[in-house]
């Protein structure tokens, strides 16, 4: 650890989180937003020396933890992490919260709504914590590093007894124990954070498809976002830690990579004395054989010529690329500071087409951003008809406190915003619908996952595109790769025929 992670609560942030300014001791370092905002100069430090303290490592045998993941593949894949690190104190996993003894809620702050949810889960809990008193509760995640909901939760949620940020997962033994022998509320927040820590346990769900981290953080600061606040400055993993992990789940027989990071192609740029990006990465983990490599989230800027060139290799880097877009207006992405306009996001999409003509394009968009006119929204409109995303993820916007769209002025009124988001979601279906309707009679390779919840002689997997294809046959396929042909095609599934009944 460097001596400014072990640097002592520091006063001025402990006032920004609780406005009464009472003292809650020595286990008491709070969130800063302000803070979170400036992105040092310092050198990213990587750690390889994590480790569970003497102490707590049998401490929690005869236990069980239980972690609620709410938010993003980020946070389920921290969600791995921590169950790794409290299996390593000696924990096991519960799905029944009335048998843990710890309990943590690892958040998502991007929209209200998101927040509003973890809040009506912990209210839930003060019954649980009142019959068990021993339980231990932590809110970790997103939320955790915004100073007005450690400070809420510091005045009506008594049940929490210990906060920590994105940045402090490491500390989770030191931080459980303080929790455990302490009376007061445990918060730890750090709000800068430079360092990587490369060699925590973690325990995955399930064997077939499993999340690596390429990077952490995001330096974009699109004035809607909350992220560069709560998940830090950007910070590329190296290259070689980032190959020997997808070396390794391709030897214990895993089929499937999602890369992930909250702006991949910003990939390397941080890395000081190399000129290496996401393209030569992605090079360079085409050799490792491991059937199928996904990536996301994409930002538009930064996706260069090289990383196209390399994914039209094909092999086991997919035809699958997420490209948000955020808005199919040029103004209103001046003033979301996405930094590209409608024209260089369709000259990337007309590249990306060129390069691989069968790709599946998927995409984020907010509707209802602060001044949003109709005629914007009828370019949004307009582009959707134009890229013909093979899915999308649409969004109403939500302000969040402390960004900069947060505080401008002519906001969408809500019902406004719903017809837009309604609207735009009937576009995309009907493009869903078609392009659904294209693969009838094809064969595609798939990834069986999981049996159907509905009837279990039906299997669920997914194409290379991520498409989603339910198909009769004997769940002992589950995990393997199978080839099937498209007999039925809905907006939002596909139903198939097993063509081969053993892997391919
Ligand atoms: N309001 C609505 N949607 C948002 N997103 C990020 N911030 C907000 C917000 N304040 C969306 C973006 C992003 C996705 C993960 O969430 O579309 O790509
Ligand atoms: Fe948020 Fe923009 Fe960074 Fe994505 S690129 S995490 S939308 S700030």
């Amino acid at each position: 650890m460097t001596a400014k992670q072990e640097a002592t609560p520091d006063l001025k942030s402990v006032k920004s989180a609780d406005k009464k300014e009472k003292d809650y001791g020595k286990y008491f370092q709070a969130p800063s937003l302000k803070d979170a905002k400036k992105r040092g100069k310092e050198e990213i430090s990587v750690h390889y020396d994590f480790a569970i303290p003497e102490e707590m490592k049998e401490i929690g045998k005869g236990h069980h933890y239980l972690i609620r993941t709410f938010g993003c593949q980020m946070n389920e894949h921290d969600t791995e992490t921590m169950a790794g690190i409290l299996e390593a104190m000696g924990y096991t996993a519960t799905e029944d919260e009335l048998e843990a003894s710890v309990v943590l809620f690892n958040t998502c702050a991007i929209r209200e709504g998101a927040e509003d949810k973890v809040f009506g889960e912990l209210g839930h809990m003060k019954r649980i914590k009142r019959n068990n008193p021993n339980l231990i509760l932590g809110l970790c995640g997103c939320m955790s590093q915004e100073e007005k909901v450690v400070s809420r939760v510091l005045k009506t949620y008594d049940q929490v007894d210990m906060i920590f940020g994105t940045h402090n997962i490491h500390r989770l033994p030191v931080l459980l124990r303080d929790a455990m022998f302490s009376k007061e509320i445990v918060v730890e927040v750090w709000s800068k954070e430079g360092d990587i820590i490369e060699n925590m346990p973690k325990t995955r769900t399930g064997d077939t498809k499993a999340w690596v981290n390429i990077m952490y953080g995001c330096d974009k600061f699109c004035t809607y976002c909350i992220v560069p606040y709560t998940r830090g400055k950007e910070r590329s993993r190296l290259p070689e830690d980032v190959i020997a992990e997808v070396r390794e789940l391709a030897r214990q027989g895993f089929k499937e990579v999602m890369l992930l990071g909250q702006n991949v192609n910003a990939y390397g740029k941080d890395i000081e004395g190399r000129k290496y990006g996401l393209g030569d990465l992605m090079d360079e983990l085409r050799k490792i054989d491991i059937p199928r490599i996904r990536f996301t989230t994409s930002h538009p800027r930064d996706f260069d010529d090289h990383l196209i060139e390399v994914l039209a290799k094909r092999g086991n880097l997919v035809e699958q690329i997420h490209l948000p877009v955020q808005s199919g207006s040029s103004e209103v992405l001046k003033k979301m500071a996405r930094k590209y306009t409608r024209e260089h996001y369709m000259e990337l999409v007309r590249k990306i087409k060129a390069a691989i003509p069968d790709v599946s394009l998927t995409t984020d968009i907010i509707v209802g951003f602060p001044g949003e006119t109709e005629e914007q929204f009828l370019e949004t409109l307009s582009l959707f008809k134009e890229v013909e995303y093979d899915s999308a993820y649409t969004f109403m916007y939500s302000p969040r406190e402390g960004t900069p769209a947060a505080v401008m002025a002519d906001s969408v009124p809500e019902e406004v915003k719903k017809s837009r988001l309604h609207r735009l979601m009937e576009v995309q279906n009907e493009i869903s619908l078609k392009k659904h309707q294209e693969m009838l009679g094809q064969t595609y390779e798939l990834l069986v996952e999981s049996e159907s919840r509905k009837n279990s002689e039906v299997l669920i997997g997914r194409t290379r595109t991520g498409k989603l294809v339910h198909v009769k046959a004997d769940n002992s396929l589950i995990g393997k790769l199978v080839h099937v042909t498209i007999t039925d095609a809905k907006t939002f599934t596909l139903y198939g025929e097993l063509v081969t009944k053993v892997e391919v």
